[in-house]
């Protein structure tokens, strides 16, 4: 049991680390970069972003995989009661992560969309992605600060 819920906790970790890891690296590092040098960067830039859209569903369910078999091995969890910190942190934090997904779907279509549409309607696309990105990257934190939480209560 107790390797079970290590392999679980490593890998809850891990997927989380990936997805929000990667999508900081994008809007902090890669696009403020990539932005100004020109279309070729900009081409390269969407093509890194398409590429990392698999690694964000791999994500996604390593974490909820292993979100849940922790969850059912806990001897904390009961089905829709919330008597405790622990699974109060739990359920917004499960929240969260519906949130993230909706926005992770969100950020995959204007990505696609952003290949065929030019002038505004690529413009809007391209600020549509970037604001999915960051407000997946705000909500990413939040879920880091309550896991983090749940071992203290
Ligand atoms: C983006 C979403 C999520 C993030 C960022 C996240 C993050 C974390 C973190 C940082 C921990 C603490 C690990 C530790 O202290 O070793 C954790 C633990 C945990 N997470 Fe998540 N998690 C997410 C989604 C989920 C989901 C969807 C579920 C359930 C379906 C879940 C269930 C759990 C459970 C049961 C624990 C173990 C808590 C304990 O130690 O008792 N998580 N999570």
């Amino acid at each position: 049991m107790t390797f079970v819920l290590w392999v679980c906790r490593s890998m809850h970790i891990f997927g989380v680390t990936v997805w929000l890891g990667g999508l900081m690296f994008q809007s902090a590092v890669a696009l403020p970069v990539t932005q100004f040098e020109g279309a070729e960067a900009q081409m390269a830039m969407r093509k890194i972003s398409r590429r990392f859209v698999d690694f964000i569903w791999m994500s996604v369910w390593t974490i909820c995989i292993t979100g849940v078999l922790m969850m059912l091995l806990s001897p904390r969890f009961v089905w829709f009661q919330y008597p405790d910190q622990w699974s109060v942190l739990l359920g917004v934090k499960q929240v969260i992560f519906v949130l993230m997904m909706l926005y992770a779907f969100g950020h995959a279509r204007m990505l696609r969309l952003m290949e065929t549409g030019s002038g505004e309607a690529g413009e809007l696309f391209r600020h549509r992605a970037n604001q999915f990105r960051k407000i997946s990257i705000a909500l990413g934190i939040l879920a880091v600060l309550l896991g983090a939480a749940m071992n203290l209560s």
